[in-house]
């Protein structure tokens, strides 16, 4: 029996997990469930699921009389999340939170030196590199949840990094990559969330519509593949069904195919080397229409920006994503446009005369430090755009 934490149960990802647990409940246990502030959703899914521990984030939540004749443990904050991570020891921790704020949970995850899932992009693009120094270190196994890195990760099984002549991202293209450029001026949260595939927290979903979420991936991808960010191309397939492809140096391509449903990589990393069944949807061919298309980088520069950052090098990446969480969150609150995004995304590049750009990370600390103080800068260029 391998035992299961899973690190922002509440949402997508964490739900999917659930699901496909629950198909397997002879050989996986779930024993943690964390969120941010859904207290009344993570106490059901506690009870549905028989989990022992929970950890909510937000501190105002104060005990309730549901919480006292429960046999449930309540952890809280932050401290709390990571001390839950050290009580359990799960086998396994998926790290199903949105955005930076999950760095310092998936550091905790890498800490107890086991099979740790990730689909929270943000902290491998922040310090990419510090994480998996520490995963070596901790001698704890990282597999990726994003659809397109599960299916780089496996298509990578049993062939050398050398020969890899390109991966190629498949890209959905989100609610407007074929929508003309004029119509993004009166573009609202609403349309902005309406993914026409997937079903995603609000924070994703806006990053698939702008295509930053691509360009974070450009960069996830660079870091956890070891390949260069110049060998990595993106396609749009709006139908989403291959996730990824790997060109090696004979020419020959793999691919991986499924019904777009994250149930398919949550099971792989829960199971691998096996394959575990995961529930999902099968593929019929006979009905199936295949579309590729070249992505416009003029209406999207965000694709562009990952490239950039790389080449740049240092801790630009972290500058960028930090850049774009201000403005997703300045766009969820409509206090920015949608057009404005773009504008103070690429601030990014300018805001990085004033950081130490190039400062090596030893800590957390460190990077949430140099966090901090990109958002603060991000805050001031965003004062040109509220409304
Ligand atoms: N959804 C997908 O299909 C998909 C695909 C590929 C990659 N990803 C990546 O996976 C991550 C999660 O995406 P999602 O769509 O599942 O997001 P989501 O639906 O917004 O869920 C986020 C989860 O994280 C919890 N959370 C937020 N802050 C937390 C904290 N400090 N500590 C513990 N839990 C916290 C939230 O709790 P509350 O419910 O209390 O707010 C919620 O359970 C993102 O990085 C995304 O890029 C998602």
């Amino acid at each position: 029996m391998k035992t299961v934490l899973i690190l922002g149960s509440t949402g997508s990802i964490g739900k999917s997990t659930l699901e496909v647990l629950d198909l397997h409940k002879e050989n996986f246990k779930c024993i943690g469930l964390s969120a941010n502030k859904n207290f009344q959703a993570l106490h059901e899914q506690a009870n549905k699921y028989s989990v022992k521990n929970i950890c909510i984030q937000d501190g105002s939540t104060s005990e309730t009389d549901i919480e006292k004749n429960s046999d449930i443990k309540i952890y809280r904050g932050s401290d709390g999340q990571s001390e839950m991570i050290r009580d359990m020891d799960a086998d396994i921790v998926v790290v199903g939170i949105a955005g930076a704020i999950g760095l310092e949970a998936t550091h905790e995850a890498i800490k107890t030196g086991k099979r740790v899932l990730i689909a929270n992009k943000e902290p491998l693009v922040m310090c990419g590199e510090f994480l998996l120094n520490e995963a070596k270190k901790y001698q704890s196994e990282i597999i990726p949840l994003d659809s397109e890195h599960s299916a780089i990760f496996q298509c990578l099984q049993g062939s050398s990094k050398d020969d890899v002549n390109k991966i190629i991202l498949c890209c959905s293209g989100g609610p407007f990559w074929d929508k003309k450029i004029e119509s993004f001026e009166k573009i609202t949260v609403q349309d902005a969330l309406n993914h026409p595939i997937w079903k995603m927290g609000e924070k994703i979903s806006i990053d698939s519509s702008t295509l930053m979420n691509k360009s974070l991936e450009i960069i996830e991808a660079s870091v956890l593949f070891g390949v260069d960010a110049n060998k990595i191309d993106v396609v749009i397939h709006p139908q989403h069904i291959v996730h990824s492809m790997v060109e090696f140096k004979d020419g020959s391509i793999l691919s991986n195919l499924s019904a777009p449903d994250m149930k398919a990589s949550i099971s792989y990393g829960l199971g691998f080397p096996k394959r575990l069944e995961s529930g999902i949807e099968r593929l019929s061919f006979s009905d199936l229409s295949l579309n590729f298309f070249e992505p416009d980088h003029k209406k999207f520069p965000t694709l562009d920006y990952a490239k950039k950052a790389l080449s740049l090098g240092g801790n630009l990446p972290l500058i960028l994503n930090s850049f774009n969480e201000v403005a997703v969150d300045l766009f969820l609150q409509e206090k920015i446009n949608y057009l404005d995004i773009f504008q103070l995304i690429s601030h990014a590049f300018d805001a990085k005369d004033s950081l130490d750009i190039n400062i090596k990370f030893d800590t957390v600390d460190e990077i949430l430090h140099l966090e901090a103080l990109s958002k603060k800068q991000a805050k001031v260029y965003a004062e040109r755009y509220t409304f």
